[in-house]
Order: C-alpha cells, then structure tokens, then sequence
C-alpha cells in the first residue's frame, strides 16, 4: 500500500493525495522563490543520472550514497580549496570558522566548542530564552489571534545565537543579528565561486558591526560562549570575532527556514493535530520532524574541493574541480512527506551533512524546533490545532524559507481555511 492510498485516521485517500500534492506544490513554490533557475536546474540534471559534470558549476551529486561518499572521504574532498566553502568565507570571516578548516586544526575547535552543544547545554540555552519568547504564543492564539510563526522563530532563533556568542540578547542586537545574517548569506550564488571585492567589503563591515559587542565575551575567556572557547585555544580575538560572524550565519536562518516549514508541511497534509498531541519523548514527534528535515532540507548543497585525481561515482575528477552535493536532491528522491513510513538508511540525517563537518549545531537546532512544538501543545490539550491563514515565500534568499507565515487555532475537526498567499504557481 503506497503512503496515498493509506486511510489514516478516516481521512479518505482521495484528501489525502490532494492535501499531499498542495504541500508539495508548497515547498516547490519555497524552494523556487529562493532559486529561480538552479533549483528547476537541480531537478533535471537528476534526471541525468547520480553525478553530473556540469560546465562553470561543477561536478553535481545527486544521489544520498554517492553524497555520503564524499562527505567522508577527506583524502580526496575538502571544505578548503578552489570552489570549496574556503573561497567564500576565509576573506570575510578569516581561517578559523569551522566550515573553512580541515584535519588537526579543525578537530581541535570542533572539540573545544563542542561542550556548547551537549543536549544538557542546549537544552538549557533554549529553554531559559524560548521561556521569554515564546511564553506567549499559545495564549494569544488561543485568544483567537493570528500569529507569524517565521517571526517568532526568528526571534528565538536570533536571541539563543546572541547568547551563544556573547552578543547582548536585546530585541534590536537581536533583530541585527538576523539581518546581518541574511544580508551577508543572501550574497551567496552557486555559480560564482567566490564573493566580489565589493561583496567582501560589505560583508565584513555588517560581521565585523555585529561582532564587536562579543570582544568582552573574549577577553573575559567566558566559557559559555563561542569567542571565550576560542581564547582558551589560543586564536585570537579577531579569529573568534569572524566565528560570531559564523554562527550567527549557520544558526539563525536555518531554524527560521526549517520550524515554519515543519508547520505548514504538517498542517498541509493533516498531521498537526498528532504533531502537537505527541509528547515530547514519542518517537512520531521525532520521526515527523525528521521526516521533514527530508523534505524541506534547510541547507540545500553542500561545496567540496577535489584535493588530488579521484572518482565521484563513476565520474573521474581533477585536483582543483568543485564538487556540489545537491543535497536537496538526495534527500527527495526519497518520496513526499510521509512519516508513517519507514526512512531510508542512505538518507540518515544527510540533511545535517556527514563525517567531519557533520553540522555541530543539531543538537541546538532539534532543541529549538522542540521548544516551538512544546510551546505550541496547550493548542492541543484545549481541543485546537492549527490552520495556516496566510503565506509568503522569501525571495532572493540562499536558505529557501517562508517571509510569513501567519497560522490560526482552530477547533480540531473544524474545517481548514484555503489558505491564501503568494507564491509562483509551479511545481
Ligand atoms: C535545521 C537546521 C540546520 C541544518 C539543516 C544545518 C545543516 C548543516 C549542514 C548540512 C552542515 C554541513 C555542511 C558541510 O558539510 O558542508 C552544517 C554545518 C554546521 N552547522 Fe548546521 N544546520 C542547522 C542548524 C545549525 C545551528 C542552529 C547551528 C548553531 C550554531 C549550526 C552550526 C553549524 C556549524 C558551526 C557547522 C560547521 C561544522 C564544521 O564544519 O565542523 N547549524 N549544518
């Protein structure tokens, strides 16, 4: 029985097939918003096969074991080379930011940051800020107020950086913070390798701005946060500085995209009402959250650097090539969102990467995407679930994301809204 000829709590197929297709043609309008040309560009080089030689971009893998591959193979590929994540960020950021290095010197800060993310230290950090930001949200929209949950993650999303990088939480650092993120991010374009003389100056002024409250989170070596790790390695100042710059890139947009895009693809397709119910420790609450890491996938592709001759499947590469994961192909040639059905091994968390550079925020990403869901559960306990009233997508952005999205309560069995927005009408 496929997931659309599944009758699932006396939904008729019928429903679901077309709740299933409007989700769909939901996230191709999110992901065609942010790419025009290089997504629909994705979708048919897959067509072409698992990897494809494609001139001025790259070697393109669209296949999850061929992905995997690479991502842990570091005798061949690097985050640091030509058309690696190096060429982007080392002029803005300087060497030292993670997603830039390789071997001893990246295991190095890798294990020195890691004690910011166990689950005991992210759990903390979320809970203490989403207490004050988000405390409100099922109040007012149990009070029968409409609510835009991309604004609402963006705060708390914005506030937990802050904190983790020694920047002051205020609304305004906090409302910079974003915007610097998605200023300096947005600037990115898969076809061009590197930033414009132009680009790089204005992404350093808006980082080095946004950093240089964190100078005192350094010099007082606080261990609670990013720069007082760094000290303690011995980088220096202006090294830990370009790493606020960092995170404040890889940990705001990506959980502002991806927890309003869990929503509206669970209200879509009728699995709110269980989403909210299911406890925090149930295994649905987690399998439809990861279910929709799959779908959606927040970061798109990910960039190597062939290192010497090698093979990408059976495409043989040149030292100095540029390899591109599109993961987000990887990931839904698994099917439609279904988390009623089983996932596919390959397909394991590829959407947080693999290997070395596996991405080291997860742990503060399901944190926060939990804090949204609990705070969202009383909706529940009063007999109400949500309705998505009204939409837009982002445009112009690297990470594919809604602008808006306004949500509603509503009474469980009531009837959904059609719900309005913009979007291009594509799929
Ligand atoms: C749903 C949310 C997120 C997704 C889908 C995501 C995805 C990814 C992926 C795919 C990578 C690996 C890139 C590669 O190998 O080229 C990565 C790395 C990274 N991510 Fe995330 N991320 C998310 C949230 C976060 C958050 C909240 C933080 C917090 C600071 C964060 C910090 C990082 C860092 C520092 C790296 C670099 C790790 C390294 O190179 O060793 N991410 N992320």
């Amino acid at each position: 029985m496929t997931a659309s000829s599944t009758v699932r709590r006396g939904r008729p197929a019928v429903a679901e097939d077309a709740a299933a297709r409007a989700a769909h043609r939901w996230e191709e309008r999110v992901q065609r918003g942010a790419h025009p040309l290089v997504y629909p560009a994705f979708r048919a080089l897959a067509r072409r096969g698992p990897v494809v030689r494609v001139p001025g971009l790259g070697v393109v893998v669209n296949d999850a074991a061929t992905a995997r591959e690479v991502l842990l193979d570091t005798e061949h590929f690097s985050k640091v080379g030509p058309g690696a994540p190096s060429d982007l960020w080392t002029p803005v950021l300087g060497p030292s930011v993670l997603l830039n290095m390789e071997g001893e010197d990246h295991a190095t800060l890798r294990r020195a940051l890691s004690g910011l993310f166990t689950p005991r230290s992210v759990a903390q950090l979320t809970a203490t800020e989403a207490g004050a930001s988000l405390g409100t949200l099922a109040p007012r929209l149990l009070a029968g107020e409409t609510v835009d949950l991309v604004s609402e993650v963006g705060a708390l999303a914005g506030t937990v950086i802050c904190r983790m990088t020694g920047l002051p939480p205020t609304d305004a650092a906090v409302r910079d913070a974003m915007v610097a993120a998605q200023s300096v991010v947005g600037l990115v374009r898969l076809h061009r390798r590197r930033l414009t003389p132009t680009q790089v100056r204005y992404a350093r002024e808006v980082l080095d701005r946004l950093s240089e409250p964190a100078r005192e989170a350094y010099r007082d070596g606080d261990p609670s946060t990013v720069p007082g790790r760094m000290r303690g390695l011995g980088l220096s100042e202006r090294e830990a500085l370009g790493a606020v710059g960092a995170f404040v890139m890889t940990g705001t947009e990506t959980i502002q995209s991806f927890t309003p895009r869990l929503v509206a693809l669970a209200t879509d397709t009728g699995w709110t009402d269980r989403l909210l119910r299911a406890e925090p420790s149930d295994p649905l609450r987690g399998r439809v959250v990861e279910e929709a890491l799959r779908v959606t996938v927040p970061t798109p592709a990910m960039l190597r650097s062939v290192r010497s001759a090698h093979r990408v499947g059976a495409v043989p590469v040149r030292a100095g090539e540029r390899v591109v994961i599109a993961t987000v192909t990887c990931c839904r040639a698994g099917g439609p969102f279904a988390p009623d059905h089983d996932a596919d091994p390959v397909l394991r968390n590829l959407w947080f990467g693999a290997g070395p550079h596996f991405c080291l925020g997860m742990p503060l990403a399901m944190a926060q995407v939990g804090a949204v869901l609990d705070a969202l559960r009383p909706l529940a306990a009063a007999g109400r679930t949500l309705a998505v009233t009204d939409r837009e997508v982002a445009r112009g952005v690297l990470i594919p994301s809604y602008r808006r999205l306004e949500i509603e309560a509503r009474p469980v069995d009531g009837e959904q809204p059609a719900a309005r927005g913009t979007g291009e009408e594509t799929a």
